[in-house]
């Protein structure tokens, strides 16, 4: 069966390692499991409702090229990195970095800007990040620029005036953001050239949903997919990761006509996980079947804790 599953060593220099993203799932565990699972059931279809950067729907795709994917998630960003993680890059890829590389060396400066930007970008980063973004928007095949924008979004955070301990937007330090070594333009073309050969390898054609899982599955007929695997996100406000505030730097840089966009997405930095599942603000709407199945076991924690169940739940 499963013997260890624990993966200490396992670092993210595989393709996972593309971009940053919260509290992924480790990929050797997932394979394992769907390894094991393919052998054992006949798997032809596979849904993360919660896909994120996409880890579990990469690993059975690279177990089985047949297999029809199927993910959901509400963060534009965990889709746009799920998206090139499963649709790689076009074969012309090297020449696209080699043409970005020349638009970034070109010497005109746009102009660029959203709300606080300064706050959370030095003016000699910004003013890299602007060329950077120009140049991808020119690109015109379009998984190339996803990739790009995808490696990108990794840097953004890195080169950004927020601290990297904490998902949340907190600001560093004055002397830790001097301190910030600007040698972003090789970083990330450098990123880009070591990324490049590992996605040329895929080419799948997943069905992605940007949207409110609550509202995706209303889209899919009983037992129309033969394995469901996720990890969602926990429903408590202490254990709630901000995917959200984690990703809306990189959002609002990344040009929008290349992200699926609701058009509320942007509205805030905490706007992504103000709808998101486990903050408090969501109804505690719960079905007769789940206030069923729950209430042997909320009978017995007092009423501030049942709130706190009936949430996660
Ligand atoms: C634990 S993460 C998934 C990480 C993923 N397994 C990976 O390896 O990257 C949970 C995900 O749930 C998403 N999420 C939260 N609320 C959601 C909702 N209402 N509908 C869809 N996705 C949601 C978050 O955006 C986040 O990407």
């Amino acid at each position: 069966m499963l013997s260890d599953i624990a993966f200490s060593d396992y670092k993210k220099d595989d393709i996972h390692g593309v971009a940053l993203y919260p509290a992924t799932m480790v990929a050797p565990v997932q394979k394992k499991v769907l390894k094991y699972l393919f052998e054992h059931a006949d798997i032809n279809s596979i849904f993360d409702p919660f896909h994120g950067s996409g880890t579990a729907l990469y690993e059975a795709a690279s177990l089985d090229n047949n297999i029809e994917l199927y993910g959901c998630d509400i963060n534009p960003l965990a889709n746009l990195i799920t998206k090139v993680k499963l649709k790689g890059v076009s074969d012309y890829i090297f020449e696209n970095i080699s043409l970005l590389e020349k638009y970034i060396s070109n010497d005109n400066i746009e102009e660029f800007g959203f709300r606080n930007i300064d706050k959370w970008f030095r003016a000699d980063i910004k003013r890299i990040l602007t060329k950077i973004r120009f140049a991808i928007i020119r690109i015109k095949e379009n998984k190339d620029r996803l990739f790009f924008w995808c490696i990108l979004s990794s840097f953004i955070r890195k080169y950004s005036n927020t601290r990297n301990e904490t998902f949340k937007l907190h600001i560093k330090k004055d002397e830790s953001i001097s301190r910030i070594k600007n040698n972003l333009i090789e970083n990330f073309l450098s990123t880009l050239r070591y990324y490049a050969p590992m996605f040329k390898c895929v080419n799948k054609d997943p069905y992605l949903y940007k949207e409110d899982v609550l509202e995706n599955f209303l889209k899919f007929n009983d037992n129309s997919i033969d394995l469901l695997i996720s990890s969602p996100p926990y429903g408590d406000n202490l254990t709630t990761v901000t995917y959200g505030q984690f990703s809306s730097l990189s959002l609002y840089w990344i040009d929008p006509n290349d992200l699926e966009l609701d058009g509320w997405e942007l509205n805030s930095y905490s706007a992504i996980d103000s709808n998101s599942l486990g903050k408090s603000r969501r109804k505690n709407n719960i079905s007769y079947y789940g206030i069923n199945l729950l209430d042997p076991y909320l009978r017995k924690i007092d009423l501030r804790k049942q709130k706190k169940v009936i949430n996660f739940f």
